[in-house]
């Protein structure tokens, strides 16, 4: 039977893809789950995260019936996809930085990559960095205090443009600097408050358009549903589900692991 294409984050992240899939995807049914008991995700132990993302994903899976799972989470994608993968009995589509685009994009050869603290350090990144900017500057800066912040923002919370001014200043330091990777999903729905606190104009990098694409081709595959979608959540709060609801998801159902 044909389900939803199911996508995940830690917790509102995911959110900002969503638009970029139904974009691409425009027929298909989108369900969405998060595992906002245990968020943020960055600052949390690799072994712990990598069975916790297992079990979130594997509940959410099962109960939304979904075709395909579109890992809307840089933190988890870096760490987990091979075990998703291994475990999971749909294709999983995952979320890594777009360092190649934004090579290809600077002028200067100055790029920044702004993620969590586990996102800048992993060996994937460091990979990506390694293949596809080899002949660039790239000042890795940990951000995570942003992901509270677009959580707050969804909340309908004003954001606090200090946190944000602090969270961005080591990538001034690099005066070539002219454009930065948003390398967690959290960070694209701060976009406008990351350009107004930059002290020049510079390129915002995000992997939304290569998920969709990427997506759409998987989708081909596994012809979803259509339709509005269902959401998941690890824990109750009215200010997630009203968040879902403005992106058109219908209020979250309690996700029970095993
Ligand atoms: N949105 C997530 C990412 O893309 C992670 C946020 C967090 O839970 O730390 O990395």
């Amino acid at each position: 039977m044909a389900g939803p294409i199911l996508v995940f984050d830690s917790g509102v992240g995911g959110l900002s893809v969503v638009a970029a899939l139904r974009e691409r995807l425009p027929q298909a049914a989108l369900a969405y789950a998060c595992d906002n008991a245990m968020l943020p995700y960055g600052r949390r132990e690799d072994a712990w995260l990598v069975r916790r993302i297992l079990a979130v994903c594997d509940a959410a899976v099962r109960t939304s019936g979904c075709v395909a799972l579109v890992v809307a989470c840089n933190t988890a994608s870096t760490l987990a996809l091979d075990a998703l993968r291994e475990r999971l009995r749909v294709p999983v589509v995952g979320t890594v930085p777009a360092i190649k685009p934004a090579a290809a994009l600077s002028r200067s050869g100055h790029i920044g990559l702004l993620a969590t603290s586990a996102t800048v350090s992993r060996p994937y990144t460091l990979r990506l960095i390694e293949t596809f900017a080899t002949d660039c500057t790239v000042r890795r800066i940990a951000a995570d205090p942003l992901v509270r912040e677009a959580e707050r923002r969804l909340a309908g919370e004003a954001h606090d443009a200090a946190v944000i001014e602090e969270a961005l200043a080591p990538l001034w330091e690099d005066p070539e600097l002219d454009t930065v990777v948003l390398g967690c999903t959290h960070f694209p729905l701060l976009r406008d408050a990351l350009a107004a606190a930059a002290p020049r104009e510079v390129a915002w990098v995000d992997s939304s358009e290569a998920i969709a694409r990427r997506t759409a081709q998987v989708a081909a595959g596994v012809a979803p549903a259509a339709g509005p979608g269902a959401s998941f959540a690890t824990a109750p709060d009215a200010a997630l589900a009203s968040a879902l609801a403005r992106f058109g998801f219908a209020a979250p159902q309690l996700l029970h692991l095993d």
